[in-house]
């Protein structure tokens, strides 16, 4: 339980807010590249900041105000140049940084352009990774937008994954630290929503939760597991501050404002050797739905969707002052502890270093985190093998991880793998409610939301 100031302090995230100041330490993903193959501009909203994203025709991302500083008009109806955006009101331009190099009337009159020279707009840097694109709001310099391991995986076929959850992102990110809920919203809720009444996978017997230079690590033992088993040795990573990283995919809860979350997945699908080698052209991104729109519900039937669902459910910004917390909430405990010493520390010393900021770039090069299915990810296994593994096998089946893949996404994949999925005629986002029963995996290991 927490007081209602400290609950404040977790959720509000906009500028001057002790967790808006320090979340804009990290670098955040914010959209995928290959939105970008069709549209050169796109509004979204960040961190509680009406911003513009936009790649302009020599090809350089820049993100900026929403506004334009002359008479604010919506710079997300504006066009781009071979460098930057320009405003389509009165046609100022502006570069990635900001700053204003084109005011076409005002130059006309003063070619000295000291208006010009004086005009900005606030801009942040942003770079391309992973398909994914990163913005930077934070004061500089900047750190290094970490290089993690999985993303130079080779013989992968990788996929960014969206969706606007209307709740806080810290209840999103309490949900990476809290093995339990896997038993429950994942497998035995799978079972029941899939029309069995058990019997229930074995109940959890045993966490662990460490923390590390990176976020932390939980481990559990389950019923019917012995303590070799790789989600007791090795675990997974609550990924600091906003991710959470299971070995062969990541999650970020990317607050968009107070009251709203971008939930982003990037899920590597290692082709089986067969299959090598693999060279994947254009890592696709798409948006999936979270509502059935024939019943207003939220949908079930995929991994992320039953997270977004209880997320939601815990209300807008859960009342924290009204809960009662038991052991299986340790590692909840430890991480809001963490981050109450980080914006401490931030507001007492503005030098403080943030947790886990990487700024030395002979360090930043394939950096690993504890991964269960390390091997299998960088080795790959022959096609029985990859079907018959527990965590990697049924993503040949089927995209379980969440709702709504487009038919080019799964095309695409399917040529990567070289065979055919068989779930993906199970779902249909316009489907009615009874077509949702994507078959899911129902090992107790398999579940990797
Ligand atoms: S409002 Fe943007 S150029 Fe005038
Ligand atoms: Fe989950």
């Amino acid at each position: 339980m927490l007081s209602e100031e400290k609950n404040r302090l977790l959720t509000e995230v906009g500028p001057g807010k002790p967790m808006g100041d320090y979340l804009r330490r990290y670098w955040h993903p914010i959209a995928g590249a290959s939105e970008f193959d069709e549209e050169a501009v796109k509004p979204l909203r960040i961190l509680g900041e009406d911003l513009v994203l936009y790649k302009d025709l020599g090809g350089n991302y820049g993100l900026v105000d929403r506004r334009c500083p002359h008479r604010n008009a919506d710079m997300s109806y504006g066009f781009v140049e071979q460098c930057g955006l320009r405003c389509s009101y009165h046609g100022w331009q502006y570069d990635q940084s900001g700053q204003c190099v084109h005011q076409p009337f005002e130059e006309t009159l003063d070619p000295g352009a000291r208006m010009r020279r004086n005009t900005k707009i606030k801009a942040y840097p942003v770079q391309e990774k992973a398909g994914l694109l990163w913005a930077y709001m934070g004061p500089q310099p900047a750190p290094l937008l970490p290089d993690w391991e999985l993303f130079n995986f080779k013989n992968g076929f990788a996929q960014a994954v969206f969706a606007e959850i209307p709740c806080n992102w810290f209840q999103c990110q309490e949900n990476s630290i809290d093995p339990v809920h896997f038993e429950w919203t994942h497998n035995n809720w799978t079972t029941r929503l899939q029309g069995g009444e058990g019997p229930y996978v074995p109940t959890h017997l045993k966490l662990a939760f460490e923390e590390f230079e990176h976020g932390f690590v939980y481990r559990r033992l389950r019923g019917g597991e012995s303590e070799d088993n790789v989600m007791w040795t090795t675990g997974r990573v609550t990924l600091w501050p906003n991710g959470f990283f299971l070995g062969h995919h990541f999650e970020w809860r990317v607050p968009i404002d107070d009251h709203n979350t971008l939930s982003v997945l990037w899920v590597l699908s290692r082709v089986p050797t067969e299959q090598e080698p693999y060279v994947q052209e254009r890592i696709p991104s798409w948006y999936g739905p979270i509502k059935d729109p024939a019943t207003g519900r939220w949908i079930t039937s995929h991994v992320a969707n039953q997270d977004f669902v209880v997320w939601v459910g815990q209300g807008t910004v859960t009342d924290r002052t009204r809960e009662k917390l038991g052991q299986s909430d340790k590692g909840i405990v430890m991480m809001r502890r963490r981050f109450f010493e980080e914006m401490e520390a931030m507001q007492a010393d503005p030098a403080h270093e943030p947790k886990g900021l990487i700024r030395d770039a002979a360090t930043n090069c394939n950096v690993p985190l504890p991964s269960a299915c390390r091997d299998e990810m960088l080795h790959g296994l022959p096609r029985a093998a990859l079907a018959a593994h527990p965590l990697l096998g049924p993503y040949l089946r089927d995209f379980f991880g969440q709702a709504g893949q487009p038919e080019h996404v799964r095309v695409a994949y399917e040529r990567a793998i070289g065979q055919k999925v068989e779930g993906a005629k199970f779902f249909k986002v316009h489907g009615s409610a009874a077509e949702h029963h994507a078959p899911q995996p129902t090992s107790e290991e398999e579940q990797a939301g």
